[in-house]
């Protein structure tokens, strides 16, 4: 893969899809910075991957937080050369139940999150730069349940089509991807309920769960010179769930309800 070597930002770099990514940047040469919510998580990733990589605090929802991470990168190590927003979070709920707190938090950090990295990202990057936000096989495909997400995600991939026009004049590329159901600890809840991961697996004619690295190669390739000519693209990895269905997450748990009542009785 060409890429010349860069400054990269990872938000939500701490943990999951994004660590993955920060190794497989790192490894290929890049100045990785990895900021997350948990700054001890991104101070420990920043030291695993040795100097120059940094770990910063941020909360992706806070305008002057993310302002002020960006200038204080900038006067640290220069232009910045790719940013990566993978911050997210996930409050299931039907909608009759969902608080709207939980929605208005889950919109916030994944919608909101992702418009702030591309706000600050836009005012920090050198031209020709690279702009990567992981919106979701649910961005695409509803889940019962899962309303904030999968409207917060279908937002992102928007939201990239429309950054995509705006800052292609200064040759800045602007690209989603959308996983499937990877293991991390984003979907650990999901793991404890049963059958619930078989039936995605059973809907994914690659018959297998994503791994970190899986979305983390693309990303890599989407933020290298490689990818010189995509902009506004949307990119599926997801073993082909796409064109199949999501389980039903409810539906699920009430199984495990019956079942364990049955068990009881
Ligand atoms: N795991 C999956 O199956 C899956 C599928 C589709 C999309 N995604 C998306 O991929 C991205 C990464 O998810 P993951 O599975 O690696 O999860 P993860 O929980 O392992 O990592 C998410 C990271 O984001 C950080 N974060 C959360 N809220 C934040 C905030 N407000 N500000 C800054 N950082 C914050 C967390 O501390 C954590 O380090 C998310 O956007 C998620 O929605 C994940």
């Amino acid at each position: 893969m060409s890429t010349s070597t860069q400054v990269a930002v990872i938000i939500g770099g701490a943990s999951g899809i994004g660590w993955a990514t920060a190794q497989l940047m790192a490894d290929r040469g890049d100045t990785v910075i990895i900021a997350d919510l948990d700054g001890a998580a991104a101070n420990a990733r920043a030291a695993e991957l040795g100097a120059p990589a940094t770990g910063y605090r941020v909360q992706v929802t806070d305008e002057i937080a993310m302002r002020t991470l960006f200038d204080t990168i900038n006067a640290e190590y220069g232009p910045i050369g790719a940013v990566v927003d993978c911050a997210g979070i996930s409050r299931p709920g039907t909608i009759a139940e969902l608080s709207l707190a939980d929605w208005q938090a889950t919109v916030d950090v994944c919608l909101t999150g992702a418009f702030l990295s591309v706000k600050e990202a836009a005012r920090s990057l050198r031209d020709g730069g690279s702009i990567v936000l992981v919106a979701s096989l649910n961005g695409r495909q509803p889940g019962v349940a899962m309303s904030a997400y999968c409207s917060a995600k279908a937002g992102v991939l928007m939201l990239a089509e429309v950054a995509a026009m705006e800052l292609a004049p200064r040759g800045i590329r602007v690209n989603a991807v959308n996983p499937g159901f990877v293991h991390t600890p984003l979907t650990q809840g999901a793991t404890l309920v049963p059958g619930l991961v078989d039936e995605y697996v059973e809907n994914t004619p690659l018959g297998r769960a994503g791994t970190p690295e899986d979305i983390g190669q693309t990303i890599a390739f989407l933020t290298s010179d490689a990818a010189g000519w995509m902009t506004g693209a949307a990119i599926d990895l997801n073993g082909g769930a796409h064109t199949m269905r999501y389980p039903n997450i409810v539906q699920r748990i009430a199984d495990m309800t019956t079942t364990s009542t049955t068990n009881e009785g």
